[in-house]
């Protein structure tokens, strides 16, 4: 045996003796295979893209793993045989792990250049894959479509929001490395619990997990090109039997500025670009009743508030729980708003005036919107039936049925983007922190009964500081364009 020629040929045959075995040659199978199926998908995606995302998951994301699968099977096939036939009685000089390598055999330079050329096609595909599956990760089908209905309330909500053409990843992931590779920890638990079923229904708000806001929206969204207040013109409806209007103008003072462009007061300028810092304690896991909060202006000055009838908390529960307040603690709904059954139906309203000639149309509305419903898809529906029900007419009129059809869908349209009853959401669990009207809002510090030490004075709740109401509640409509100074 010891007089055996070692040459390139044996090398060769000694590897084809290895590779003779099920789990290299599945794996081989695996790679090819795969390999074939991620070209023809990569042809399909450069000639008209694949949109459905359980396709693309496929494609981008499983492909490429059995892709890996394959290529490792292959030296572990090798592997356990070499272990099988060293069992069996072949000495390990027959076997040698590595073999000899002498570059002047033409038949090892042949093998060779074949095992560099297949390496190269593999890292090259290898390469694509991952590239193409990191981008489709990114995609907004990716996040808000992937898991079935999970993400239908965020999505739907999203879709309808300013930032539609806003991807997912720029708010919740944002530029550079380190908060990738952590959304994608966080995504595989996500995976996990949608796999298991046993994820949160309605899913948990706030995000514990959030970046900092400023390092994210301020991506568009910069302070020094980031100013002036706000002029918001919006009517409410009673539920009477004409829906009467009542019509408001509000100043809303935002302001904006930075230290060093100036300072243009207002919302912006004290919470944010002034380098104020505000941080609070929450007492509840949704931070809606705040018990304590301390400003730290630009100077160094520090200035702590405490809610009345509360024990001020000990320097470790500071250092434990304070949150630095940022972009999301006033605009938490940036691109997931669920407006208030109320407040939807006057917008239909305020757009579609002539609805107020259905009698009680508000009331009726919020009735329908209100009533419980086993789905989403039911509620939908039966939003739109019960307004047709109710102002069905005998002798209807061609206009009438036609004004009838158009109340009954966008009612249900409101359904449709605000209640989700699969995941137990809707706008009562997922508040809105701008405005103190139907949630606490800025009133969860600005209510008065936030005491600076020393009791000299409170967090403001003065109406004017953060707004001038120009109009208020006004039967007529107001005239903007007509708006004057005084002489
Ligand atoms: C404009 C920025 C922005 C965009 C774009 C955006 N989100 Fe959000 N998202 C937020 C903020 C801010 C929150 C609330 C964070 C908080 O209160 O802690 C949030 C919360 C969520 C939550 C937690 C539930 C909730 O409503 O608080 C989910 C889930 C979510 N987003 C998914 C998505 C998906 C999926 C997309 C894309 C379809 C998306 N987001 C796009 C900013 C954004
Ligand atoms: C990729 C750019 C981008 C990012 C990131 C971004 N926004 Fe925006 N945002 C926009 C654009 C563009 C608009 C204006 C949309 C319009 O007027 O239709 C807008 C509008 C807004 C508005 C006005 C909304 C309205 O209904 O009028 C608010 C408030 C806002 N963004 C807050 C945020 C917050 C908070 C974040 C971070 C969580 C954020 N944005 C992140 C691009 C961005
Ligand atoms: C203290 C609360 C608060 C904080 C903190 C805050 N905002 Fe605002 N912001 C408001 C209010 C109130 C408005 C006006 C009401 C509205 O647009 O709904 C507003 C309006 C805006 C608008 C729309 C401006 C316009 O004129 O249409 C944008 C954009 C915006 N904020 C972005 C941001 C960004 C980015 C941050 C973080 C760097 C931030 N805001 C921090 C309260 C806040
Ligand atoms: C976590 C607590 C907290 C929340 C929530 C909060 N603020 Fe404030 N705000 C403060 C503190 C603290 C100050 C500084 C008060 C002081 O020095 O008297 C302040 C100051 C202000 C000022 C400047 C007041 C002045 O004296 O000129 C404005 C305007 C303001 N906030 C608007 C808002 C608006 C609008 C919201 C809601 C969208 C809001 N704040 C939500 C804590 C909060
Ligand atoms: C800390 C700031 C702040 C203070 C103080 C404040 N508001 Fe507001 N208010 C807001 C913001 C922000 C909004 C919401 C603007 C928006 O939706 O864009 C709002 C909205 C409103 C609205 C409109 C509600 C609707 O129907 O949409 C009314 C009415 C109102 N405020 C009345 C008052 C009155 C009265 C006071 C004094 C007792 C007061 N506010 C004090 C910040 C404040």
């Amino acid at each position: 045996m010891s007089s055996l020629p070692r040459s390139a040929t044996r090398t060769f045959g000694r590897l084809w003796n290895y590779a003779n075995n099920f789990w290299t040659i599945a794996g081989a199978i695996l790679t090819t295979v795969s390999a074939l199926l991620l070209l023809t998908f990569a042809l399909v995606e450069a000639v008209g893209g694949i949109r459905n995302p359980y396709i693309a998951g496929f494609a981008y994301l499983v492909l490429p793993a059995f892709f890996v699968l394959g290529l490792v099977l292959i030296p572990f096939g090798m592997w356990r045989r070499r272990r099988r036939l060293l069992r069996s009685g072949a000495t390990a000089w027959e076997l040698d792990a590595f073999p000899k390598l002498d570059f002047n055999d033409p038949q090892l330079r042949k093998v060779a250049t074949i095992v560099i050329v297949l390496t190269a096609i593999n890292g090259v595909i290898l390469g694509a894959a991952s590239y193409m599956g990191i981008e489709h990760m990114e995609t907004v089908e990716f996040c808000g479509t992937s898991c079935h209905s999970v993400m239908h309330p965020e999505h739907t909500a999203y879709q309808n929001s300013a930032h539609s053409r806003v991807a997912c990843v720029q708010c919740h992931i944002g530029p550079g490395a380190s908060w990738f590779v952590r959304s994608k920890l966080d995504g595989l638990r996500q995976v996990w619990h949608t796999a298991m079923n046993t994820y949160h229904r309605p899913i948990l708000t706030p995000l514990r997990t959030l970046r900092p806001a400023r390092e994210t929206c301020e991506a568009c969204h910069w302070p020094a090109m980031h100013y002036g207040d706000k002029l918001r013109s919006f009517a409410r409806f009673a539920e009477d039997e004409t829906s009467t209007p009542a019509y408001s103008v509000m100043l809303i003072r935002t302001g904006g500025g930075a230290l060093d462009a100036g300072r243009h007061g207002g919302i912006h300028w004290w919470h944010i670009y002034s380098d104020n810092r505000i941080r609070y304690l929450a007492a509840d896991a949704r931070r809606e009743s705040i018990s304590w909060a301390e400003l730290r202006t630009a100077d160094g000055k520090v200035t702590t508030f405490v809610r009345n009838g509360t024990e001020a908390p000990t320097p470790a529960e500071v250092e434990g729980g304070a949150r630095v307040m940022d972009c999301i603690d006033c605009h938490n709904r940036p691109s997931h708003y669920y407006a208030p059954p109320g407040k939807a139906v006057d917008a239909i309203l305020e757009r579609h005036e002539d609805l107020r000639t259905l009698p009680f149309f508000k009331r009726e509305a919020l009735k329908a919107l209100t009533a419980p419903y086993p789905t989403h898809a039911a509620g939908v529906a039966g939003v739109r039936d019960a307004l047709v029900a109710q102002y069905r007419s005998a002798e209807a009129a061609p206009e009438r049925v036609a004004l009838v059809a158009r109340a009954a869908d966008a009612v249900a349209a409101v359904y449709d983007r605000s209640f989700f009853p699969e995941m137990k959401t809707d706008w009562s669990t997922h508040p809105s922190h701008i405005g103190h009207d139907d949630f606490p809002g800025c009133f969860r510090c600005h209510d008065g009964e936030m005491q600076a030490a020393g009791g000299d004075r409170a967090i403001t709740g003065e109406c004017e500081t953060c707004h001038a109401f120009l109009v208020q509640e006004s039967a007529q409509k107001p005239d903007l364009a007509r708006l004057t100074v005084s002489p």
